[in-house]
């Protein structure tokens, strides 16, 4: 018997390049191959890369660029460039990077196998970013392998179309879809017979959502988390990244109302300058925001708040900017979000003048050291109490684990191994830097 073959793949960008891997992973292992995390002993190499600012583009070329000597090592090494930089740019990585097998983007993946087969046949630079009618979904197998985390993700989801001004998503991803109920609850169900005990509904707009349900009606976003309520062993729902448009009432008073449902939630607002919403496309105002936030916590008091913003989008003025620092001030978050707004290619904005850099990393700093300040007093804030930890992994130091508490902050204490994957009560005795420490109740 010849010895696997062995994949390694490397995920950039958000939660739902993480699922997309897992399931880029398991429609290669039908085809023979292992999963590997060291690129040194891979026969093959997947980047499943990110668009959204330019940082995150290039550093997938410098990355390629480092695997020249594996290849020089490994002839047969094959390389592949997944997710939104092969959508956005094709063909084009293949003609800037000749070291590139195969491209294929986020809406083709389960064709995967497929084009492995043809480059280990010889074939060399294919290319696949059609945006096909087809569910990818449908062809991508559905038996899960055996769930080595107790938290994972489940993709309900896909695609946005709200366009807003900044953003590359709408054109990587393509239209917003959602996936049928019956099936998610089909692989909700696989995924706790597996031991998993969160689960992550990712969306690019996931509080969009409206899937067909098994009874003809469509789904809400809340309507799928009441029926994930209903599976035994499924201990904690989460959902992430929501729109401020969406925040319809049944989703607002499920965070009152279903136990399971955690009690955090990741609404980016990107601004509280009301002029540059509109400039960014936005359809929302500060003051409506602030409104759906005040619903949000008379629906559920202790909630958790998580956002992201971007500084110095173009004609952003230092009146804009207290703006948003005074809606960061007035909702206190428990974590959030910031970076320096980047222009994309083929995007509305990035045919306007940009803010001057300086001025733009000033901002930013400003903004940071605020959000560090609330996340760290959100933290003080623990101190003493008691919370519930799903616990993920074993810590840093010997007979520790660490996992998230429901507000979803890291946690360590001094726990059994046998309550790894499990939930346990713990009180909070100290604020770390990026962490909690706690004792088992
Ligand atoms: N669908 C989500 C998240 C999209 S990307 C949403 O609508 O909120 C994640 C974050 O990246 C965005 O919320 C935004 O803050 C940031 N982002 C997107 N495009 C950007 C750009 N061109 N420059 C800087 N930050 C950007
Ligand atoms: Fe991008 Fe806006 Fe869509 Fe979010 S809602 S993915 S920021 S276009
Ligand atoms: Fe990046 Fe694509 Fe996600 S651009 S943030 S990997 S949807």
């Amino acid at each position: 018997m010849t010895a696997p073959k062995k994949l390694h793949v490397k995920t950039y960008g958000c939660q739902m390049n993480v699922y997309d891997s897992e399931r880029m992973t398991e429609a290669l292992a039908g085809t023979g191959y292992e999963a590997t995390d060291r690129p040194e002993e891979a026969d093959l190499i997947l980047l499943n890369t990110c668009h959204i600012r330019e940082k995150a583009a290039e550093k997938v070329y410098s990355d390629l660029g480092r695997l020249r000597p594996l290849r020089e090592a490994n002839p047969d090494l094959k390389i592949g460039v997944a997710g939104c930089v092969a959508q956005a740019e094709g063909a084009e990585i293949v003609a800037r990077q000749p070291l590139v097998d195969l491209v294929v983007g986020p809406q083709t993946y389960h064709r995967l196998p497929d084009m492995v087969a043809r480059i280990e046949r010889g074939e060399a630079g294919l290319v696949d970013t059609e945006m096909p009618e087809e569910d990818k979904f449908d062809h991508l197998p559905t038996l899960r392998t055996p769930a080595a985390k107790p938290a994972a993700f489940l993709t309900v989801q896909e695609g946005c179309d709200k366009f807003c001004a900044f953003c590359v998503v709408p054109y990587t991803r393509g239209a917003e879809v959602s996936r049928p109920v019956a099936r998610l609850l089909g692989e909700a169900r696989a995924l706790v017979d597996r031991g998993v005990r969160e689960i992550t509904l990712l969306g690019q707009n996931v509080n969009g959502y409206h899937g067909d349900g098994p009874d003809g009606r469509t789904w809400s976003l809340a309507d799928l988390i009441w029926a994930l309520d209903d599976i035994a062993g499924l201990e904690r729902i989460r959902f992430t990244t929501s729109h401020p448009n969406d925040m319809t009432d049944d989703l607002i008073a499920a965070h009152g109302e279903c136990a399971k449902l955690m009690p955090y939630l990741h609404l980016p607002v990107q601004s509280g300058s009301d002029r540059i919403l509109k400039a960014m496309n936005r359809k929302h105002t500060a003051a409506s925001y602030l409104d759906i936030i005040a619903r949000l916590r008379a629906a559920r008091p202790d909630l958790a708040l998580s956002g992201d913003f971007i500084v110095g989008f173009p004609g952003e003025t230092e009146a804009d900017f207290e703006d948003t620092m005074a809606l960061v001030r007035q909702v206190g978050y428990a974590a959030a979000y910031s970076f320096r707004y980047s222009a994309r290619p083929g995007t509305p904005a990035a045919e306007k003048p940009d803010v001057p850099v300086e001025a733009a990393t000033e901002r930013l700093h400003r903004l940071q050291a605020l959000i560090t300040e609330q996340q760290q007093a959100a933290q003080r804030a623990m101190v003493g109490r008691e919370t519930n930890v799903l616990f993920e992994k074993p810590g840093r130091l010997p007979g520790q684990l660490v996992g998230k508490s429901d507000y979803l902050q890291a946690v360590h204490a001094e726990a059994p191994e046998t309550l790894l994957g499990r939930v346990a009560r713990v009180r909070v005795t100290e604020s770390k830097t990026n962490s909690l420490a706690a004792t088992l109740i």
